[in-house]
């Protein structure tokens, strides 16, 4: 698959085009209502409501352009001297995206407010529409026609990265939030259209989607001319998490690149960027165990010496803890035997206390709370 393709056009919408068919004849945008009729998507009962869920529920679906008419998109556009952000290719990339597809691949049900919508996330369904109901058209056919095979965790968190991780550092300066992705949490937070079954494993699901994640970051510093420090901490946060994975594979620590703690060239940002997507795909096509997840979190549990090393400034120390406590979360909450383990859990509430303000993080303290949560693991089995 191209992800070069995928990465260039920011919704990821082309690169279904690509991943189709080697990239010939682009494929036709149908719209939403065309998946809609009561006997297809747009019925009441539960392998039949997608259209249903994903129109009502889903804040995919009204909430991302309406976005664009608020008075906070008023502002972040007059910082950037965009006259009118819902017509801004710089916001509707990801807020509108079906306004990137081209006159000519404009079926008739189309429309631009439908937000992120079927086709931005299953792929443009000309090619698809008609066949992938015939009980003889497979997984493979289907990907073949463009239906995006989002049962894998590599292809979907691709295709959720697009618009939940990398946003310009001077879209950031005008005011917009910075975006963090995290594939579990950002999935379980999505109103379900699909059975659970599909969910795949949700530490793998975070794993896949943090080695997609470091990608992307690292993807955006290579080619940023002049990227902020702010930006290389950030990145530095979430390299800092996958090394200890990686190390505790036994793989060379790539991800390490040559330097202690912080990135510096274009050269470190692009073999970290082909280092994490290695990892993201290798970890897409491992058989998940719970063992695996067990070990995970117990050797991030015991990073609290790292958060002891003088050497590391505060401002990537209190990076590292962001990316740290979400994995922690999503780590004890796949896992069913730390359920009831309230010390664990409220050590879990306090290290995103201390982790919540960068400004204000204590390293010392952190580790303090770490070593807390450490013992709660093992002490309370
Ligand atoms: C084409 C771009 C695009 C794609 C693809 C996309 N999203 Fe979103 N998503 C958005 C935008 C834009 C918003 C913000 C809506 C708003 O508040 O205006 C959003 C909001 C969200 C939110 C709620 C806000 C938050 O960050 O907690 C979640 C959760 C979410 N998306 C999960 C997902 C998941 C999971 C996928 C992949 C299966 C996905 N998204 C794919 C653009 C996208
Ligand atoms: C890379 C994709 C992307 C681009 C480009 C982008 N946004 Fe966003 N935007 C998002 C996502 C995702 C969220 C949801 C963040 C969350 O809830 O965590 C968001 C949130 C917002 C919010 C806050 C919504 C709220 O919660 O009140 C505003 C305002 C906004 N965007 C405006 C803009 C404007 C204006 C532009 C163009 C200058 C723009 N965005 C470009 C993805 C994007
Ligand atoms: C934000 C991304 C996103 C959007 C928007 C979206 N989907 Fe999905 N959809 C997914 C993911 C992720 C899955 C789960 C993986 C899979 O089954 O392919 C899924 C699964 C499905 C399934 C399989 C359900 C099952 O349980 O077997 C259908 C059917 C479907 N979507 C239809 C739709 C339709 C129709 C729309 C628009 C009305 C839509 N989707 C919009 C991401 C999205």
């Amino acid at each position: 698959m191209s992800k070069t393709i995928c990465r260039l056009f920011i919704a990821g919408l082309i690169c279904a085009v690509t991943v189709a068919r080697g990239a010939t004849l682009p494929t036709k945008f149908l719209g939403a209502n065309s998946c809609a009729s009561t006997s297809c998507h747009g019925g009441g009962g539960a392998k039949q409501n997608q259209f249903l869920v994903w129109s009502l529920q889903d804040f995919h679906s009204q909430r991302p352009p309406a976005t664009l008419t608020s008075a906070r998109s008023k502002q972040i556009a007059e910082a950037l001297e965009i006259k009118d952000p819902t017509a801004d290719s710089r916001c509707t990339s990801c807020h509108a995206p079906l306004a990137a597809v081209p006159e000519n691949l404009r079926g008739e049900n189309f429309k631009i407010s439908e937000g992120v919508s079927c086709e931005s996330c299953h792929g443009p369904a000309e090619n698809w529409l008609r066949a992938h109901t015939r009980p003889d058209y497979t997984r493979a056919d289907r990907t073949a026609a463009g239906l995006r095979d989002l049962q894998n965790l590599y292809v979907r968190a691709n295709t959720c990265v697009a618009c939940h991780q990398n946003v310009d550092a001077k879209i950031l300066q005008a005011g917009h939030p910075e975006l963090i992705f995290e594939l579990d949490g950002q999935s379980v937070a999505e109103p379900k259209h699909w059975s659970a079954e599909k969910n795949g494993n949700g530490a793998q699901a975070w794993l896949v989607g943090q080695a997609v994640a470091l990608r992307e970051m690292s993807w955006q510093m290579a080619s940023e001319k002049s990227p902020t420090e702010d930006q290389r901490l950030r990145l530095d946060g979430l390299r800092w998490l996958l090394e200890k994975i990686k190390a505790m594979k036994g793989g060379a620590t790539d991800l390490n690149s040559g330097s202690p703690s912080q990135s510096t060239s274009a050269e470190i940002f692009n073999r970290i960027k082909s280092e994490s997507d290695r990892l993201a795909i290798d970890m897409a096509a491992t058989q998940w165990t719970e063992a695996m997840t067990r070990q995970f979190l117990n050797t991030l549990a015991g990073a609290s010496p790292d958060f002891r090393a003088d050497a590391i400034p505060q401002p990537l120390q209190a990076r590292r803890a962001e990316r740290l406590v979400l994995a922690l979360d999503r780590l004890v909450t796949a896992l069913p035997e730390l359920k009831n383990n309230q010390p664990a859990q409220s050590a879990l509430n306090q290290l995103f206390q201390l982790a919540q303000s960068r400004p204000d993080f204590d390293p010392a303290k952190f580790a303090a709370a770490l070593e807390i949560f450490s013992r709660a693991l093992v002490e309370n089995k």
